[in-house]
């Protein structure tokens, strides 16, 4: 009997063939699934990746608020025309303190993972009034209301908390000085030491919105302008190895 014909034989006996399929299947999703078991991270160590400061991460909350993603992705993908575009594909690190992540699944405007530098605050405070003021064919809203919305960050701290307690490395000290961080971000003649000291010195410190008081387009420029400046891509390496 040749092993077509033993084959013939499976092909004709449905309860063998579920059972033979089953067994490939469970195989296949074993040789899967198990290392998975016995790997302590999926998600390669990036140097300069950092958690959000108070102010940005409240941004990004509004970023959330105001469904920015369902017209903006935030993840590069390592091909020609995109890397071009927008710059070095995203990696998993730049994502791993986003909860929820924001890759998203639709493009009406551009992808937005490095759009952090790429334009002044002057250009988001304009382009968030009136999108079409900067670039007349656009179809995104306006979002003038953001700075006029003061905040006081009253509630960041449980923000912080919160991330925390799904994984976010926030250190006891970052979340008892959260609204302190949060104020001196925005406002570049404070004591803001204690800021840099605890998130790094590349943070920006910068009245981003150009007016008196916190806005909540203070923040959400905050985010934006951190978006994907966290990795110094003149000096990383994959590492090929893994
Ligand atoms: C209805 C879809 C839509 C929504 C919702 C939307 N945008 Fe846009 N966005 C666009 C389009 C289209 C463009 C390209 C034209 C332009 O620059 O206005 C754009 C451009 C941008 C740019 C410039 C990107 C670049 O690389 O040139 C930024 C920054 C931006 N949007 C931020 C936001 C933020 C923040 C929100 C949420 C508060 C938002 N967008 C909501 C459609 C949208």
């Amino acid at each position: 009997m040749s092993i077509l014909d033993k084959h013939g034989t499976l092909e004709r006996n449905v309860t063998l063939l579920a059972v033979f399929a089953f067994l490939v299947v469970s195989i296949g999703g074993m040789v899967q699934i198990a290392p998975l078991f016995w790997l302590e991270n999926t998600i390669e160590e990036v140097e300069g990746m950092r958690p959000y400061t108070p102010l940005e991460l409240t941004g990004r909350d509004i970023y959330v608020r105001e469904g920015c993603y369902v017209c903006h992705s935030q993840m590069i993908r390592p091909m020609r025309d995109e890397v071009e575009r927008y710059g070095h594909y995203s990696l998993a690190a730049e994502s791993k303190y986003d909860h929820p992540f924001q890759w998203g699944s639709k493009r009406s405007g551009p992808d937005l993972a490095r759009v952090g530098g790429r334009y002044s605050d002057d250009w988001h405070v304009d382009h968030l009034r009136n999108p079409q003021s900067v670039v007349p064919e656009s179809i995104m809203p306006k979002y003038g209301f953001l700075e006029h919305t003061m905040i006081e960050g009253e509630y960041v701290q449980d923000l912080l908390a919160t991330h925390a307690f799904v994984g976010v490395p926030y250190s006891e000290e970052m979340i008892a000085s959260a609204q302190a961080d949060f104020k001196a971000q925005a406002d570049p003649d404070s004591d803001y030491d204690g800021l840099l000291e605890r998130y790094g010195d590349k943070v920006s410190v910068r009245n981003f919105d150009g007016q008196a008081g916190i806005s909540e387009a203070d923040a959400l420029i905050a985010y934006l302008q951190m978006l994907g400046t966290l990795v110094d891509f003149s000096t990383f390496t994959a590492d090929e190895s893994r």
